[in-house]
């Protein structure tokens, strides 16, 4: 988005709380949002106004994104497609590529079909507002990340919040449900707020005892939890039970596109 637009319009008004706590933020030193690196060195250092500094906070959890093949591929593929598909999937966009990559992840996963979107925001956006229409219930957990509630305010089914990983307070607000109309659960294997991990194991069966199908947001888990990196739902021995497993390449696989 670009603006010229002088911030005194009514339409701002509702930022002038966040504006200034963002002054009042940046009154203590740098401002702590959209910090600009001038220099990334490797996965856990950069240079910052002349200082070499940690990265704690990024999501790089296996280091990958300064690794000679995954670096290697990535120059591959530009080199021999392009650098862009300048099209949607549906019209002209899929390229052998995407077909063979949603072909590894179906297999890796032991689903029984895969589909890969441009970020992992819009997978859950497209996936979950896709599955579940008018007439429908989708019951998520209070503290699911922000494209989980913007999937939900995309489609006509009735969204229901429980009490962050706990199944009891699931069930008691799958029991009160009526009796028409599908049901999707949506948690997330680890949480990107808290990094807790949920009880998937519990929520499952509770889904599936309702009438519900349960769909897990791996994004913070895959390549990081269970013995072949599959996520929470393999560490915790449900993998072959989920009905729907999300994820992204933004974090642990060092790049983009979400599955
Ligand atoms: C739980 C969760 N789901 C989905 C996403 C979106 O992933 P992406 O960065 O690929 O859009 C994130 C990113 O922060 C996340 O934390």
């Amino acid at each position: 988005m670009l603006t010229k637009t002088k911030q005194n319009k009514p339409l701002f008004d509702k930022f002038a709380a966040i504006t200034e706590r963002h002054e009042m933020a940046k009154l203590v030193g740098q401002s702590p949002i959209g910090v600009p690196f001038d220099k990334i060195l490797s996965p856990t250092r950069a240079l910052f106004q002349d200082r070499e500094i940690v990265l704690v906070g990024t999501n790089n959890y296996l280091g990958l994104t300064f690794n000679e093949q995954v670096r290697r591929s990535m120059i591959d593929s530009i080199e021999t497609l392009g650098s862009a598909t300048t099209g949607s999937r549906q019209a002209n966009g899929t390229y052998g590529d995407h077909a063979r990559l949603e072909q590894e992840l179906k297999t890796f996963f032991e689903m029984q079909s895969a589909i890969v979107f441009t970020t992992g925001y819009q997978t859950n956006l497209g996936a979950i507002s896709a599955l579940a229409g008018g007439g429908d219930h989708i019951l998520i957990d209070a503290d699911s990340h922000a494209c989980i509630y913007d999937a939900c305010r995309l489609t006509d089914a009735a969204t229901h919040r429980f009490r962050h990983n706990d199944p009891e307070n699931l069930e008691k607000r799958l029991k009160r449900l009526p009796e028409t109309g599908g049901r999707l659960v949506v948690v997330e294997g680890m949480y990107s707020m808290f990094g807790d991990v949920a009880p998937l194991a519990e929520m499952t069966e509770v889904a599936h005892a309702n009438n519900a199908m349960i769909f897990v947001d791996e994004a913070h888990s895959v390549g990081c939890f269970g013995n072949k990196g599959r996520g929470i739902a393999e560490a915790q021995g449900v993998l072959q039970d989920v009905d729907f497993i999300s994820g992204t390449f933004s974090k642990s696989l060092a790049s983009f596109v979400g599955f």
